[in-house]
């Protein structure tokens, strides 16, 4: 049985030892790189710097919901505009492993010039078990190149430190809560943001547009799990496709994009079934999506897939 308490004792421990000099860690807010900030930090105090790029990759009101949370939990954190450049890297890449390459690239270049500016030797990651397992351990397939994982340039300079490396979700938020981390029971957000529920070129317009849908999806969910219409699902979200269908609005011929809902059940994410949302919640969120996204969406399908043999994310 997993005891959080051991786990968060034996850690802190064993970072004191490893990290003689400073580290960098690339905090998102989610539950991964938040835990394992909050751990490194309770190491080794403000020889960690917590960087959080906005990569304009975020969903809606992230940025600001992070400096919050920062500020919160008290720990030392830089704010990183980087959107400009991601977008640049980003532009004509459509083929999905390509993206998360770009991205998980990117992501270190930032870091690297942080780490930098800051003295730092070592870069911290929220590596939890699912992400290298799924990596491709020389055993199983390369399913997707998690950016934490397979991302991660040759030249690097940095030495790793993935205190999370062995732990499942559920382990991971069980540490949260033990910590105070005020987003132990937040649904898991993929590294490389939403350029990867982007099926196509993640541009600003298109990032705009999946993070409007992905706003209304988890609006109407959350709602209607408050209200005790349905359990809150485990991960939910929208995923813009390249796909274009012929509508009406109002006595006028439209030909408009296609979101797909996608929601899933699951424990650790190395499977998932499609969660059973109930038909007027399905409504509410196609008549937000076709209404409030007018200009954009005319079209919205749920994803009855389970993993296997699809994967959570579209990409
Ligand atoms: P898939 O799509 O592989 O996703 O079934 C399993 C879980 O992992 C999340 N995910 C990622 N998390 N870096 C991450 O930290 C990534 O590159 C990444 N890709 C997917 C996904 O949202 C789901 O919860």
């Amino acid at each position: 049985m997993f005891d959080p308490q051991e786990f968060v004792q034996e850690k802190i421990e064993e970072l004191k030892t490893k990290i003689t000099g400073k580290a960098i860690i690339a905090c998102s807010g989610g539950v991964d790189s938040t835990v394992a900030a909050v751990l490194v930090d309770r190491a080794i105090g403000d020889r960690l710097l917590t960087v959080y790029v906005d990569t304009g990759l975020m969903r809606k009101g992230e940025t600001e919901d992070v400096r919050r949370m920062f500020d919160n939990l008290n720990v030392h954190y830089r704010l990183v505009d980087a959107k400009d450049e991601f977008f640049a890297a980003l532009k004509g890449q459509i083929d999905p492993e390509a993206k998360r390459k770009v991205i998980g690239e990117k992501f270190i270049r930032v870091f690297e010039r942080e780490a930098k500016a800051f003295g730092a030797d070592h870069l911290v990651q929220g590596t939890i078990a699912p992400d290298w397992i799924e990596s491709g351990d020389g055993v199983r397939d390369t399913i997707k190149s998690h950016h934490n994982v397979g991302g991660l340039p040759k030249d690097m300079t940095l030495k790793l430190v993935e205190p999370l490396w062995d732990l499942y979700k559920d382990e991971v938020r069980a540490v949260a809560r033990f910590l105070g981390v005020e987003v132990s029971e937040r649904q898991p957000f993929p590294g490389p943001a939403l350029a990867i529920r982007v099926i196509g070129e993640a541009n600003p317009e298109s990032v705009g547009v999946v993070r409007e849908a992905c706003a209304i999806v988890e609006e109407e969910l959350e709602a209607a799990s408050a209200k005790g219409s349905m359990v809150r699902p485990w991960q939910y979200f929208a995923v813009l496709l390249p796909v274009q269908s012929v509508g009406v609005q109002g006595d006028r011929r439209a030909y408009g994009r296609t979101i797909a809902i996608r929601s899933v059940e699951s424990v650790d994410a190395m499977t998932a079934s499609f969660s059973k949302i109930p038909y007027d919640v399905l409504e509410r969120i196609s008549l937000r999506l076709t209404n409030e996204m007018k200009a954009n969406v005319n079209r919205v399908v749920y994803d009855v897939t389970h993993k296997p043999p699809a994967t959570i994310e579209w990409e």
